[in-house]
């Protein structure tokens, strides 16, 4: 009796799971395998609130992350710690944690340090100190994400700019800012929520400030190189963004043999675009008509068949992916299929022939922890 119900559970979970979508790759999201230079600064004005604030500093950084550089593998992270009060004082550059037992001694340290006697709470000055010390590195590891965290539980005054107006210079240059209230102070919550970059202003007080973290690291390790678009939905969402990087080259049109060829040869690992859901293709047409002078109504994606079997283009040295019927239906007579949007608004993939000429999508993988790129 119980094994049958087990059974019948097991059924279930199998005809669900098969009906279940498909959708791109989400960004790599090992931590253990993060390569980022990361700058932690943490108020030390003798109100600071510390509690937790070191537990939660460790709990970042995973055993077999690889601190510091001349590893092997070339996915390894870089910690600097900054401390202020009224001034910001450099703790630990770039360059002096080498090593996991080097930073989890700098933070056991940093812990044991008494807070300063002044109340004054300068975060400029921190910021600054941030982008100096980013900016002391520059020419080595450009191709290694920068971000900021700060900790505080302070709404602080400022030496030279309001913080918010410093940490704008981090953000332009694509360094997010992570804030985190140390405190249970909702004025210094919406302070620092003007300090941080968007959806990045936590707090200790509610949810997991560790894993949130992790997650804006995860995130911002996730990134396309230049020139090309991160998928992402709706098409400015950050915040939703997935493990796929996409690039048309403006007005071009080919066949879509050439079209494929142009993709594998010009791009390392470049392939054809996927559409392996509704959403995905509602993208493709955004992306295109964003990037385009005139409206795109039609263009090839990487749908093609091999013995009236259909697959999706992959890169070179790996097996192509067969078609889910949950992806959509291809049409049943037809060498080539060309994503089409009609007068009503529609799209669908329509038989083409296959030397018609059309606009084209060239898509590859993201960089993130399970993909290091050698340029940024
Ligand atoms: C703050 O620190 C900087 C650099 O360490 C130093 O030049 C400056 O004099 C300090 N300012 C104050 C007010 O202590
Ligand atoms: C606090 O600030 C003072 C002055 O900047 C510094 O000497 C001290 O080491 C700091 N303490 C901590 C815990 O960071
Ligand atoms: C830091 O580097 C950026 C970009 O190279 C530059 O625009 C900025 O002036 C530098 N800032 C400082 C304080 O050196
Ligand atoms: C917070 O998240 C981290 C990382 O996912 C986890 O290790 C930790 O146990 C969580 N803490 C709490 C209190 O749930």
């Amino acid at each position: 009796m119980k094994m049958r119900r087990f059974l019948g559970v097991f059924l279930l979970c199998l005809a669900i799971s098969t009906t279940l979508s498909v959708s791109d790759r989400r960004c790599g999201s090992d931590v253990t395998r993060l390569w980022l230079d990361v700058v932690i600064i943490v108020d030390n004005c003798s109100i600071m609130n510390l509690n937790l604030v070191y537990e939660t500093i460790s709990g970042l950084f995973n055993k077999n992350l690889q601190i510091g550089t001349g590893y092997t593998d070339p996915r390894s992270t870089r910690v600097g710690f900054i401390t202020y009060n009224y001034n910001a004082t450099d703790v630990a550059d770039f360059y002096k944690l080498q090593s996991w037992a080097d930073l989890d001694s700098q933070i056991q340290r940093l812990k044991m340090t008494p807070l300063a006697r002044t109340t004054l709470s300068k975060m400029d000055t921190a910021l600054y100190a941030a982008i100096n010390m980013i900016n002391s590195t520059a020419g080595f590891r450009d191709n290694y994400k920068k971000m900021v965290i700060v900790f505080t539980s302070v709404h602080g005054s400022y030496q030279k700019n309001p913080p918010k107006d410093v940490s704008k210079i981090l953000k332009a240059r694509g360094i997010p800012v992570v804030t985190v209230n140390t405190g249970s102070s909702s004025d210094t919550q919406s302070y620092l929520k003007n300090i941080a970059s968007d959806n990045m202003a936590y707090a200790m007080a509610d949810g997991n400030a560790t894993q949130e973290i992790l997650k804006a690291m995860t995130d911002t390790n996730c990134f396309c190189q230049s020139q090309w678009a991160q998928y992402q939905y709706p098409l400015y969402a950050p915040q939703n963004r997935y493990g796929t990087c996409l690039i048309s080259t403006n007005d071009m049109v080919s066949d879509r043999e050439t079209a494929r060829h142009f993709c594998h040869q010009h791009f390392q690992n470049g392939y054809l675009v996927n559409e392996l859901d509704q959403q995905k293709r509602a993208y493709n047409f955004a992306y295109l008509n964003s990037i385009s002078a005139s409206p795109v109504n039609a263009f090839y994606n990487g749908l093609v068949t091999l013995n009236g079997v259909w697959f999706w283009d992959q890169p070179d040295g790996r097996p192509m992916l067969p078609l889910d019927p949950n992806s959509g239906a291809a049409p049943q007579r037809s060498a080539c299929v060309a994503d089409m949007k009609y007068s009503d608004g529609t799209t669908a993939w329509t038989p083409v022939s296959c030397t018609n000429k059309f606009r084209f999508i060239c898509e590859k993988v993201a960089c993130d922890t399970d993909n290091y790129c050698e340029n940024a």
